[in-house]
């Protein structure tokens, strides 16, 4: 342990000349991970036959071609203790051929594999947590194969010990996964924090890691997911490329979702340009659940190589602008992509519903253009909106996802002058209404 130590004490003093590393920027992740991971359907019941099972059934459903490119593990995978020397130990009876021969599987079958930790004493189910073995443990999942971790928010350590904030305790990790990539010249281990929301933590994230939770455990409800869209809606700006909010593991096709709960729950989290980890049981996923996980054009979005933003409410609908509602969030988003225009329509009603927005409501969309309607859901072309769109029927709960693209000129004539500004003006400022 001491040799080990020292040899983290030294590397440590030899990097205190290099360059600061920006963690935001550090070439990984620069797009949401997609991939899978076993907390929500398995919780500690994990083993490496599940692991490969899951990695398995990723490519036999298509769900690697749709562009999953990971499997990761939740809690539970360690001994509880460390070994004489101080590492980390896989469990020998989930475990028993050791995670290199594990990572080796998954990267033979073309998955990056992604692993779990904690910056406290333990993890939260009471595995040794990385407080104080930050680069030891860091430099250890790297070793195994693994090129991913979460970082949990349990057992923190007593103020007179830990004397940091929880930016502080996020950078201890933040740093050491720095130092590592010097010193072993491999990419940085992808960093995930796990904080859930409770430091504003969409303010600083970025500085330290390429994700974070911005809230507790999600459950697979609608109250659930339409509280944590109500959270997203006020911070979306916290969301870029290589620093993104991180909505949670997916539930859809888990608890009592219904279909179009199931669809508003990934095309909202893809939109939100979350990470995509899917969270269901993979063996007993439909083919509905499975082609839902897969929508390409989708999908797209949530990888746009060009625009690494979250789409924003451009109008909240039932309930007045900025308000904050669990139950009832915003209901009209837009966003730029690549391609043009995102719109997400979310009926948060117990009912159907026909939703109607003028077209520049949403910022990125031009005056006087007008735009073709592409459905992301039905993968159909539906003609041109001019000035205005509606979309008929929205079931409860239910979702619609358009890209609108500049289709040229609106056609002449067309009154107002202005669709939505109160203050319509000519050249010599006579407004329209002839005030
Ligand atoms: C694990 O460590 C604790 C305390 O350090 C010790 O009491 C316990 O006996 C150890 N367990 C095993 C299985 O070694
Ligand atoms: C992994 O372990 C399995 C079973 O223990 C063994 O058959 C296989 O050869 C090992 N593979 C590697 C790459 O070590
Ligand atoms: C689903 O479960 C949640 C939590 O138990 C509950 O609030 C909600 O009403 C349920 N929804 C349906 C449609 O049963
Ligand atoms: C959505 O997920 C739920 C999980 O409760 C499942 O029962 C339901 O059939 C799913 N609907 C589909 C096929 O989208
Ligand atoms: C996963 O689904 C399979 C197939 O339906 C089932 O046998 C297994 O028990 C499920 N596992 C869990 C943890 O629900
Ligand atoms: C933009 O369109 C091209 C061509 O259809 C497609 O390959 C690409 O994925 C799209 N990009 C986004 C961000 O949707
Ligand atoms: C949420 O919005 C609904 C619909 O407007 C309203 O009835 C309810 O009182 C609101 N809840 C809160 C907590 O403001
Ligand atoms: C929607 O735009 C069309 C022009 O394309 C216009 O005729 C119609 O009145 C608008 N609808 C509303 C409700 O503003
Ligand atoms: C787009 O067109 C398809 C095919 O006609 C239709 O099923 C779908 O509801 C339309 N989408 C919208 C948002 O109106
Ligand atoms: C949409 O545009 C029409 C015509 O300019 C206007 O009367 C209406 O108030 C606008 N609605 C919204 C929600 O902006
Ligand atoms: C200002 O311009 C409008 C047309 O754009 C015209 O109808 C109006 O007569 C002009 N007013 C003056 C005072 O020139």
């Amino acid at each position: 342990m001491t040799q080990i130590r020292l040899g983290a004490v030294t590397a440590a003093v030899v990097l205190a000349t290099a360059p600061v590393v920006n963690a935001l920027a550090n070439g990984v992740a620069r797009l949401p991970v997609l991939g899978y991971n076993t907390w929500n359907a398995y919780a500690c019941n994990i083993d490496e036959n599940l692991i490969l099972e899951t990695a398995n059934l990723m490519k036999s459903l298509g769900l690697q071609d749709a562009g999953y490119t990971h499997v990761n593990l939740d809690d539970c995978w360690a001994e509880k203790n460390r070994s004489a020397e101080g590492l980390l130990v896989p469990n020998s009876e989930r475990f028993p051929s050791g995670f290199n021969n594990m990572t080796a599987q998954l990267h033979a079958l073309g998955f990056e594999a992604g692993i779990y930790g904690d910056s406290g004493w333990l993890t939260c189910a009471g595995y040794p947590g990385s407080y104080s073995n930050e680069l030891l443990d860091a430099t250890t999942y790297q070793n195994w194969g693994f090129d991913y971790l979460k970082y949990d928010n349990c057992y923190i350590p007593f103020d007179d010990v830990i004397r940091e904030g929880t930016f502080g305790k996020y950078q201890r990790m933040s740093d050491a996964i720095a130092e590592l990539s010097l010193t072993s010249r491999q990419p940085p281990l992808i960093f995930s924090l796990c904080e859930w929301g409770w430091s504003q933590v969409w303010i600083w994230g970025a500085q330290v890691g390429n994700s974070w939770r911005v809230d507790g455990d999600i459950e697979s409800n609608w109250p659930a997911l339409s509280s944590i869209i109500n959270l997203a809606s006020f911070i979306t700006q916290g969301t870029d490329f290589y620093g993104r909010n991180d909505m949670d593991i997916l539930e859809v096709g888990n608890g009592n979702l219904t279909y179009d709960e199931n669809k508003s729950h990934f095309t909202a989290w893809a939109l939100f340009k979350s990470p995509l980890l899917i969270g269901t049981n993979l063996s007993a996923a439909s083919p509905e659940i499975v082609e839902i996980l897969s929508n390409r054009e989708i999908l797209a979005i949530n990888q746009d190589p060009v625009v690494g933003t979250s789409i924003s409410p451009f109008r909240w609908g039932l309930n007045a602008d900025w308000t904050s509602n669990d139950s009832y969030p915003a209901q009209y988003w837009s966003g730029p992509s690549e391609n043009g225009t995102v719109v997400m329509l979310l009926n948060t009603l117990d009912e159907p519903a026909n939703m109607f927005f003028n077209l520049t409501e949403s910022p990125w969309i031009r005056a006087g253009r007008q735009y073709a309607v592409r459905d992301l859901w039905t993968h159909t072309d539906n003609g041109t909106a001019v000035r205005n769109f509606t979309a008929t029927d929205v079931p409860a709960h239910g979702v619609v996802a358009l890209l609108l693209q500049d289709a040229g000129d609106e056609p002449a004539g067309i009154y107002p002058l202005c669709s939505v500004y109160y203050q319509c003006s000519s050249e010599n400022g006579t407004l329209v209404d002839g005030s």
